[in-house]
C-alpha cells in the first residue's frame, strides 16, 4: 500500500505495521506503547483511510491516525517528516 509523506512516498511491506514502515524510511516518530494505549504516535492523516482490529484506547481526533495499530486501507497521505529534514 502506497504511502504519501510531506517528503517521500514509499510502499508499505506485507504485514508491516504503518509505524515500522515510517521507522523503515527514516521518519520522525513518536511512540511509547505501540498498542493503541498511550497516543504517542498519534499523526494527521490528510487522504485516505484506516480501521482497527480493536477500537485503541489512546484518544484521537477524527482527522488522526495511530499508525502503531491502524490497519491501512488505502494508499494514505500522512503528516510526516523525514527525520533528516527535520535536523536541517
Ligand atoms: S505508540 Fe502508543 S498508541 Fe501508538
Amino acid at each position: 500500500m502506497q504511502v504519501i509523506t510531506e517528503d517521500l512516498v514509499f510502499e508499505l511491506e506485507e504485514n508491516e505495521s504503518l509505524l515500522d514502515g515510517l521507522e523503515r524510511t527514516g521518519h520522525h516518530i513518536e511512540y511509547q506503547c505501540r498498542s493503541g494505549y498511550c497516543g504517542a504516535c498519534r499523526i494527521s492523516l490528510t487522504a485516505g483511510s484506516v480501521s482497527y482490529d480493536k477500537l485503541p484506547l489512546a484518544s484521537f481526533r477524527s482527522n488522526e491516525i495511530l499508525p502503531c495499530c491502524c490497519r491501512v486501507e488505502e494508499p494514505l497521505k500522512i503528516k510526516v517528516h523525514l527525520l533528516s529534514k527535520l535536523q536541517g
